[in-house]
């Protein structure tokens, strides 16, 4: 079957947007990103990614300058068929979401459009609150337009469940495709915008409503989050019984019912999407008249576990004065990422507790020097135990599988690990978090 290609417009090129627009090209599509920041439209067009995901490099410098072009002119979006809009939706203090960003995006893509031509889909890429698409974003580009939305300009919405790290390959192989539209003509042009990947890699197809498609967003990464709680909660149970909670995990998970993936407990959840789409979630029950109980204890019970790894230290160590050295600072492994990483709240409760804080974390320093500019950093974990009293384990990056010998340089061997990656020897004295 020959597959038709379309030129599409990916407005945002962060990590969801440059991911997007080079996957797009390499399903054959012609792409349009469009960013305002002129050094990522630059680069993208010299062939380089503005972030890092494994193979998002190869798949840029293959198609940029041929299928893969940039620019920050939306004028560019007036020849093409569909228009992702991949825009932050970032969170306010009190959790709920700010759609002002990709409501502007809109308002753009409608000046754009304005003044006649070709059918356009508009494609909510980015993550909102159900009701957003109809009640924000198509008053936007009927603003720039001056026309009504539903005629000539028809909008969808496409949610993605990504993750950081894998996104390349979360794309070109995914288990499902949401395709959200309120009718016929517009389900029909988003489903050709990913019949190459259909037939490439035959992912479940759901056929939604917009309305559908922005909540299935939101329960998914709700329902992922409650798991982790869940095991979580269990494991803190399996450990006061004595019990190792991964065993337990072992066993549950192979009723299907259950599933054996996202059932490793430990220090809890972190990232850019996990902790803001909850709190946008419970934000948006709670205002329509909603009391979200169970999310209120999943966050409460992700914010407990790095206290319940501080108390297990200090079962060992007297903290103050102590020299701590905290192992992994991204939320997980494979990222540079530390937006919401638990070893935020573990480093603030060593130093509240006044211990001294050493850490070390293969990639992501950078980033957590901002938050903690007055902490020591060693450049390996060897550098980190040296001297230590004892250790913290966050992150599980495979590294720390591998230490050994390092841990006799500590002054006191003491390691407790909220990730259940160190293996426990002679001499150590080793905790899990729930085992
Ligand atoms: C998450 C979802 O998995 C993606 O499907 C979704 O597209 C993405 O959010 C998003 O909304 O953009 P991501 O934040 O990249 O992806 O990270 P995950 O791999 O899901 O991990 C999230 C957190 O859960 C990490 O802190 C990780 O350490 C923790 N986790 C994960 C556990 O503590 N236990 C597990 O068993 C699994």
């Amino acid at each position: 079957m020959t597959v038709c290609t379309m030129n599409i417009a990916v407005v945002g090129s962060g990590y969801v947007g440059t991911t997007l627009a080079a996957c797009f090209a390499d399903l054959g599509h012609e792409v349009t990103a469009i960013d305002i920041d002129e050094g990522v439209v630059d680069r993208l067009n010299r062939g380089e990614a503005s972030i890092h995901e494994p193979g998002l490099d190869e798949l840029i410098e293959e198609h940029a300058g041929d299928r893969l072009r940039a620019t920050t002119d939306y004028d560019a979006i007036r020849d093409c068929e569909v228009t992702f809009l991949a825009l932050p939706t970032p969170s306010r203090e009190d959790g709920s979401i700010d759609a002002s960003i990709i409501e502007g995006g809109a308002r753009s893509v409608g000046e754009a459009l304005s003044g006649g031509g070709n059918d356009h889909l508009v494609v909510v890429k980015s993550t909102v609150i159900p009701g957003t698409t109809e009640g924000t974003l198509i008053p936007a580009i009927e603003a720039g337009s001056g026309e009504a939305v539903g005629e000539r300009i028809r909008v969808g919405m496409n949610p993605e469940f990504l993750r950081e790290g894998s996104a390349v390959t979360d794309f070109l192989e995914p288990e499902k495709l949401v395709l959200g539209a309120d009718d016929d003509w517009s389900h029909d042009r988003l489903g050709s915008v990913f019949e190459p990947l259909i037939e490439r890699a035959d992912p479940a197809v759901v056929e939604a409503t917009v309305r559908e498609a922005e909540t299935i967003k939101y329960a998914n990464n709700a329902f992922l989050a409650t798991k982790i709680s869940l095991i979580n909660e269990l494991g803190n149970i399996c450990k006061e019984f004595g019990v190792d909670a991964y065993r337990i995990a072992d066993a549950i998970g192979l009723d299907d019912r259950i599933g054996e993936r996202f059932l490793r407990s430990g220090v809890g959840w972190g990232g850019s999407c996990f902790p803001k789409d909850v709190d946008a979630l419970r934000a948006a029950a709670r205002e329509a008249g909603y009391e979200p109980e169970l999310l209120d204890a999943a966050v409460a019970v992700n914010d407990r576990q790095p206290e319940r790894l501080l108390a297990l230290l200090e079962d060992h160590v007297d903290l103050t004065g102590a020299r701590i050295a905290v192992l992994g600072l991204a939320f997980k492994p494979g990222t540079d990422d530390v937006r919401n990483s638990r070893a935020i709240p573990v480093i603030e409760g060593l130093e509240e507790r006044g211990a001294t804080v050493v850490a070390y974390d293969p990639v992501a320093p950078a980033p957590m020097r901002e938050h903690f500019p007055g902490i020591e950093y060693a450049e390996s974990a060897a550098e980190a135990l040296s001297g230590a009293d004892g250790a913290l384990v966050v992150t599980d990056w495979d590294e720390f599988a591998a230490l050994d010998e390092e841990f006799e340089g500590m002054a006191s061997p003491v390691v407790i690990d909220g990730r259940r990656v160190v293996e426990p020897r002679e001499g150590l004295t080793y905790e899990g978090l729930t085992w």
